[in-house]
């Protein structure tokens, strides 16, 4: 046995809130990263319930918790108990990062700052182009601001509960005059075949890890690139099937990484170089690919 001195009085400690919280791959990544930086930092899951969302960031905040990353389903509701709000997480409706500052905890987005990136390092330019955003969620909302950012010629939101997509179009509406179009999952097929096609439902994922949520294939042909924000499995049946249809597919880990560099960058004023990023994403890609991280 030896002297374990990692951590001691002057260790900052960072999380993440959310629930359910026990298949986060948050707290590795983000220890791997304050490791790789040497910060005497520790990073922690909280399973937090609805109802208690209010005492815990406060209590978070009293206890002098650093940074905190936000996760379902709570992205939304913490916006209430913020003291201040960067403009694009405003404009998304949304926070998953939350820095401690003197006067509260100030909130940020970084799920779209990692998108973003993720499409910078897999080549995926979409300006110009038609977009096509299956889900209304988070993720989709995330998908659909980046698409109009980076000025997509058209945006279809395809989702199974039409007045979500509905509420999505027009908060974009509300920042970008980008010509969008809302449709039900079931008209898929039938409308002006996209050059992207971008998966944010949570179909693929987990128990039903066989399911995609396009039921006719054809769809794929023709198309440039699929995105799959989920990453476990690595390659959902969605992305195995453009694949099979010629598109490039590429899936959520990428994401996944570059929102947590993001975040990471937030709460330590730094700026993680390329380089430095692109170490700690392949190191943790060969983690989740020998199973560990799953
Ligand atoms: P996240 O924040 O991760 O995007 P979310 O807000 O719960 O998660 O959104 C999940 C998305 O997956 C929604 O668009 C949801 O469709 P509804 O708006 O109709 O609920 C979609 N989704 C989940 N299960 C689905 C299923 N079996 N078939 C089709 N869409 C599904």
């Amino acid at each position: 046995m030896e002297v374990f001195d990692i951590y001691n009085g002057k260790t900052d400690v960072y999380g993440i809130i959310g629930n359910p919280i026990g298949h986060s791959f948050s707290p590795v990544l983000q220890n791997t990263i304050l490791r790789r930086f040497n910060k005497n930092g520790i990073y922690v899951p909280f399973k937090v319930e609805g109802g208690d969302l209010k005492k815990s960031v406060e209590g978070m905040y009293a206890i002098g918790i650093k940074g905190l990353n936000v996760t379902v389903p709570h992205k939304r509701a913490v916006m209430n108990f913020l003291c201040g709000i960067d403009n694009t997480a405003n404009k998304i409706g949304a926070v998953n990062t939350l820095k401690y500052t003197e006067n509260g905890y100030e909130g940020y987005n970084t799920d779209i700052l990692g998108l973003k990136k993720s499409f910078e390092i897999n080549c995926i330019d979409v300006s110009g182009k038609r977009a096509m955003v299956i889900g209304a969620g988070g993720a989709a909302n995330s998908a659909v601001m980046l698409f109009a950012e980076m000025g997509a010629a058209k945006i279809v939101i395809a989702n199974r509960t039409i007045e979500k997509a509905e509420a999505l179009k027009k908060q974009a509406e509300m920042f970008y005059s980008t010509d969008i179009e809302v449709i039900s999952i079931n008209d898929i097929n039938n409308c002006e075949k996209p050059n992207i096609i971008l998966n944010a439902t949570s179909v693929g994922m987990g128990e039903g890890n066989n399911q995609s949520p396009i039921s006719d294939n054809s769809l794929f042909v023709g198309v440039e690139c699929a995105f799959d924000v989920i990453y476990t499995p690595w390659e959902t049946k969605f992305l195995k099937d453009a694949k099979a249809c010629g598109c490039t597919a590429v899936n959520g880990f990428d994401m996944l990484i570059y929102q947590g560099i993001a975040s990471y960058e937030i709460w330590h004023d730094t700026k993680v170089s390329n380089f430095e990023a692109k170490e700690i994403r392949n190191m943790l890609a060969e983690y989740f690919n020998n199973g560990s991280g799953r």
